[in-house]
């Protein structure tokens, strides 16, 4: 059992491992680990060291949009430590290739459906426990005619050793140069260091496993959406149609939150969505296979 549980984070260990990254243009500025006790002036200096993983040369509402979060975010916040926090990145950066093969249709429809639905101009995105950023092509790949000409894209998460990795993908995908913006700023999905109702849309996408407090994090998610919002959100959760994997999922999540960083195999994240006063959920619930416990998937859209 056990050593199911440890191939499950990631099915993955037999892949090849990362490859050396390129030099970088432009280094990372180091965010601070918890924006919470920032003063004033301090917030400045966050303002200003959100890190510019590509600037698109246009005024970017991300920068507009970022405050300190609401209290009690550093409840949510914890310290972190930063050699588990380098491993994990490293390990999804190299070590989800397969899976995203498996989830590219589904994640290619949500992600056109996605950016017909925000404005085509400086649309502002907030990818939600960005980590490292594998959604980039998607928004590299919106039509040209019908789809945005300029996204605002800003990633938040707890984990900065992401960083480095999420702007090797939006470089890849090539976003600058087709005229979007890139950006990351440390945060949580509980308290999140956005103004409300600034969001044209926010996309989280393997996160709701992981945030502490998934009612929490849905509140925040329709505090920062404007009127109308639109959340995308791809996860994967309990099974509904296997319960003898639905139990092993159950045992195995307390196991599974110390090995991935808090991944739980045991939400019920769509009834979760439900629960929560978005005007409209239109979301499936879907199998995958070879991915064992990470096999039952939701994914669709919730609007604020
Ligand atoms: C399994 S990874 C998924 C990353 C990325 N969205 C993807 O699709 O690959 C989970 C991400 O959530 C981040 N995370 C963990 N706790 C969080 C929280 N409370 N709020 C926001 N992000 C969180 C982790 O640092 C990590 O980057």
């Amino acid at each position: 059992m056990l050593s199911m549980l440890v191939a499950v984070p990631l099915a993955l260990h037999h892949l090849p491992p990362p490859q050396p990254l390129p030099p970088r243009r432009r280094p990372l500025p180091q965010l601070p680990a918890s924006t919470e006790l920032l003063g004033r002036r301090d917030w400045l200096g966050v303002g200003c060291g959100v890190c510019c993983a590509l600037c698109g040369g246009f005024p970017a509402s991300a920068l507009n949009a970022l405050q300190a979060p609401p209290s009690p975010s550093k409840q949510f916040d914890a310290p972190r430590n930063a050699h588990r926090d380098e491993s994990f990145a490293k390990m999804m950066a190299s070590g989800m290739r397969q899976y995203e093969q498996a989830v590219a249709p589904t994640k290619a429809r949500l992600f056109r459906r996605l950016l017909d639905k925000v404005p085509r101009s400086d649309a502002f995105i907030v990818e939600l426990g960005m980590g490292t950023f594998p959604n980039a092509p998607y928004y590299a790949n919106a039509p040209s005619k019908a789809g945005p000409r300029r996204l605002d894209i800003l990633g938040i998460d707890p984990n900065d050793a992401m960083n480095e990795y999420a702007e090797r993908a939006a470089n890849a995908a090539g976003l600058a140069a087709l005229g979007h913006s890139v950006r990351t700023a440390h945060g949580v999905g509980e308290a999140l260091p956005l103004a409300d109702g600034c969001a044209d849309a926010v996309v989280c996408t393997l996160t709701l496993c992981s945030v502490v407090d998934v009612k929490r994090t849905l509140q925040e998610v329709r505090r920062v959406l404007k009127p109308n919002g639109t959340f995308l959100f791809l996860e994967h959760v309990l099974s509904e149609t296997d319960p003898s994997l639905a139990k092993q999922q159950v045992l195995l999540t307390p196991l599974q939150v110390v090995s991935a960083d808090g991944c739980h195999l045991d939400r019920r994240t769509l009834q979760q969505i439900r629960a929560e006063p978005f005007t409209d959920v239109d979301a499936d619930y879907f199998d995958l296979s070879g991915f064992y416990y990470l096999n039952p998937t939701i994914a669709g859209f919730a609007i604020a």
